[in-house]
């Protein structure tokens, strides 16, 4: 899992509007250090042997760095994204390079975070809902996608997507905050049968869990040393890397790649 990554590039990256508690568009990415920090981001993850494709970001889309938000992807099937308004103007891009490189593209009828709020652990699909996603988009993913969803209501804007709030670290593995997520929706990932790994609010809210893993290699900010060192301790190796420009977008690591791998459901469709 995530060894196949579609990323953008920082180049046109900056903060013209809030749409998340940590954008202030008083407070703008440095333009040399945020494309310093996606290189490493982008260099880290070819050291971990994953493949790395792209799509040029637009002027126009000052967060189309984030390219998570764009779609959530199955095998040859991607359903795309449902920005806020603001962002609306990215999917285009995204529609067309999906597409270009074979896969069968369905639009979301509703508001819909894509992977931000969409992500896969093998069968299931962690689904968070109550901020980006409107919940009827759950069952166009269960039919599209064929998974498991599990919904996951977050319950502050401070975790407007799911990424910010859970993190797959295996199939077997999540890493999540329990202070994120509503009281049904933390006993609905308990029920999962999953090992879970706790982090606290302070880390969560320096963007720990905005991590990817291939299983092997985790893939993280340097904000979060107690999680780094509770996944070292069982036995991942974890690269730590800069993200304080991608925060004043709202984002980290995770945010700036949208898995292409998520392996297909078994049996034909
Ligand atoms: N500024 C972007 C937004 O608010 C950040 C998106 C980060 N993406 C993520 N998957 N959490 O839409």
């Amino acid at each position: 899992m995530n060894t196949e990554l579609l990323v953008s590039d920082a180049a046109h990256f900056r903060v013209d509007y809030e749409i998340n508690p940590y954008m202030h568009t008083e407070v703008q990415p440095d333009p040399v250090a945020a494309a310093a920090e996606h290189a490493s981001i982008v260099a880290a993850h070819r050291e971990a042997g994953r493949r790395v494709v792209r799509v040029p970001s637009a002027p126009q889309c000052p967060d189309m760095v984030f390219t998570a938000n764009a779609a959530v992807v199955r095998g040859d099937r991607a359903v795309l994204g449902y920005p806020p308004p603001e962002r609306k103007a990215e999917i285009p891009y995204f529609h067309e390079w999906l597409t270009r490189h074979g896969f069968d593209v369905i639009e979301a009828p509703h508001p819909f975070s894509g992977q931000g709020d969409a992500l896969a652990c093998g069968d299931l699909l962690l689904a968070g809902y109550g901020q980006r996603t409107d919940r009827g988009m759950h069952g166009i993913l269960a039919k599209a996608l064929r998974y498991e969803v599990i919904p996951l209501r977050t319950v502050s804007p401070r975790w407007y997507d799911l990424d910010l709030a859970v993190a797959v670290i295996d199939t077997r593995t999540l890493a999540y905050c329990p202070q994120t997520l509503d009281e049904q929706s933390g006993r609905r990932l308990q029920r999962l049968g999953l090992d879970l790994i706790e982090v606290g609010l302070d880390e969560a809210a320096r963007f720990a869990l905005n991590l990817i893993s291939d299983g092997t290699t985790v893939t993280m900010t340097r904000q979060a040393p107690r999680l780094a060192a509770v996944l070292r301790g069982r036995g991942l190796r974890v690269v730590e890397l800069d993200t304080t420009e991608l925060a004043k977008g709202g984002g980290g690591v995770r945010c700036t790649a949208l898995t292409l791998d998520n392996p297909p459901p078994r049996e034909p469709s």
